[in-house]
């Protein structure tokens, strides 16, 4: 935890700010180092800020430029918070974006930021198992980066892409990620359905099938993808007379190539 700021400014606390600030605070980030900024916070947020020490709302005047400020508001205030958001921009501040959409240009522009981290994480982050994919500036120190990663790395794995473009393809496969398998728990408890079972058993069946699957390829991160599916199907049994159906030439590898492009074509438009 060495590399955590000692001075830090969330500004948007909201879900994903939220997960973010538990996730700094559980590992033991001081709360005195934290400053939050919401216009209208909730309870449980009042409750952790009181209990962790962390400033909540401070007056303008008692804002100081932090060595990190930590942007969680809708991309679409951007323009709004510019302006109260700017004086805490000192020159040695880095600026840490998790907004969807807007680039390290776009944030140079609001905001009189030299080092500018742009990130994209996915809501895993709320339970610690996110994987934030992050692009930096030119202006970023080496000091700055391994901040950015410490702050990040809280929530769960942190990917750094050289060419900020790419985080229009990170945004595609792990930002939208979770709403796909989401959908696929949806889909094999259907075709459970249709296979006869009650849904409610169905719906049970195919959630804690992903759950546990999940927790196969966390557990064993080493194990090639491929093996782990090996693992499970014997030659011309049940599993690979499914496998033969999703991975015939227009089964589920085209699809979910056409769905990541939609994705990150959808993402380059919103940042213009
Ligand atoms: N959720 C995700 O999966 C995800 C993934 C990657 C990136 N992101 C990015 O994370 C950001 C936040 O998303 P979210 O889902 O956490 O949204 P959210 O729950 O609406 O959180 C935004 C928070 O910022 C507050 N806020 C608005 N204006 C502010 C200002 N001027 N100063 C300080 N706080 C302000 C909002 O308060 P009010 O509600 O009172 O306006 C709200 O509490 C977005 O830019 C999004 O693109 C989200």
């Amino acid at each position: 935890m060495s590399d955590m700021p000692k001075s830090l400014v969330l500004a948007g606390a909201g879900k994903m700010g939220g997960a973010l600030l538990r996730g700094w605070l559980a590992p033991g980030l001081n709360g005195n180092a934290v400053t939050v900024l919401d216009p209208f916070p909730q309870e449980d947020l009042k409750a952790l800020c009181a209990a962790s020490g962390a400033r909540l709302n401070p007056p303008a005047a008692d804002r100081a430029a932090p060595q990190v400020l930590v942007l969680a508001i809708k991309p679409q205030s951007l323009g709004e918070a510019a302006a109260s958001l700017a004086p805490l921009v000192g020159p040695q501040t880095l600026v840490v974006s998790i907004l969807a959409g807007k680039t390290l240009s776009d944030i140079a522009a609001a905001l009189p930021a030299r080092a500018i981290v742009r990130a994209m994480p996915n809501t895993p982050a709320a339970v610690g198992r996110g994987i934030t994919g992050a692009a930096a500036s030119p202006g970023v120190t080496p000091a700055q980066r391994a901040q950015a990663q410490a702050l990040l790395a809280a929530v769960g794995a942190v990917e750094w892409v050289a060419d900020e473009r790419l985080i229009d393809a990170v945004t595609a496969v792990s930002g939208s990620g979770p709403a796909y398998v989401f959908y696929l728990v949806e889909c094999l408890a259907a075709a459970g359905a249709a296979a006869g079972l009650p849904a409610d058993i169905a719906m049970r069946l195919a959630r804690a099938t992903i759950e546990g699957s999940g927790e196969l390829l966390h557990r064993d991160a080493a194990a090639p993808v491929a093996q782990l599916r090996k693992n499970v199907t014997s030659p011309g049994g049940t599993t690979a007379a499914a496998l033969d159906v999703l991975m015939a030439p227009d089964g589920l590898a085209p699809l979910m190539a056409r769905a990541v492009s939609a994705a990150k074509q959808r993402a380059a438009e919103l940042s213009g």
